[in-house]
């Protein structure tokens, strides 16, 4: 089953995050720690997102950040597959690669 993480501070979500943090996952597909994300988010360059302004994905991210903390017990467990070459396949990765 492939689930989304909770965008919030709370449980399992975004505590610490900036909205530099998101907005690299929205542009880049690159997580705080600096790890790839799995699909099916349309992230980095060859996504959707990966198309926003600057400006927009900072907005869309400096929302992100004002969230309330909502706990979650769900713990994405995918392992994002290794990037494709510079110039190759879609950001979208394996499918299923998530759990
Ligand atoms: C403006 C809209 C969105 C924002 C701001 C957003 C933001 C984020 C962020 C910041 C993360 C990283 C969380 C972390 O690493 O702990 C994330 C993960 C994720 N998002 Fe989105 N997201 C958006 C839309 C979507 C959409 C449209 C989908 C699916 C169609 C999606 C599916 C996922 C999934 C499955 C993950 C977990 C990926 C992984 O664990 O590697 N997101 N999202």
């Amino acid at each position: 089953m492939i689930v989304s993480s909770n965008l919030t501070p709370g449980k399992n979500g975004l505590k610490g995050w900036t909205a530099d943090d998101v907005v690299n996952v929205l542009k880049k597909g690159i997580d705080k720690d600096g790890n790839a994300l799995c699909p099916p988010m349309p992230f980095g360059p060859n996504g959707a997102f990966g198309g926003l302004t600057a400006s927009d994905a900072l907005d869309i991210a400096t929302y992100i950040t004002t969230l309330a903390p909502a706990d979650s017990d769900i713990i994405p467990l995918c392992v994002a597959p290794a990037a494709p070459p510079a110039g190759g396949a879609s950001s979208g990765g394996a499918p299923g690669a998530a759990v």
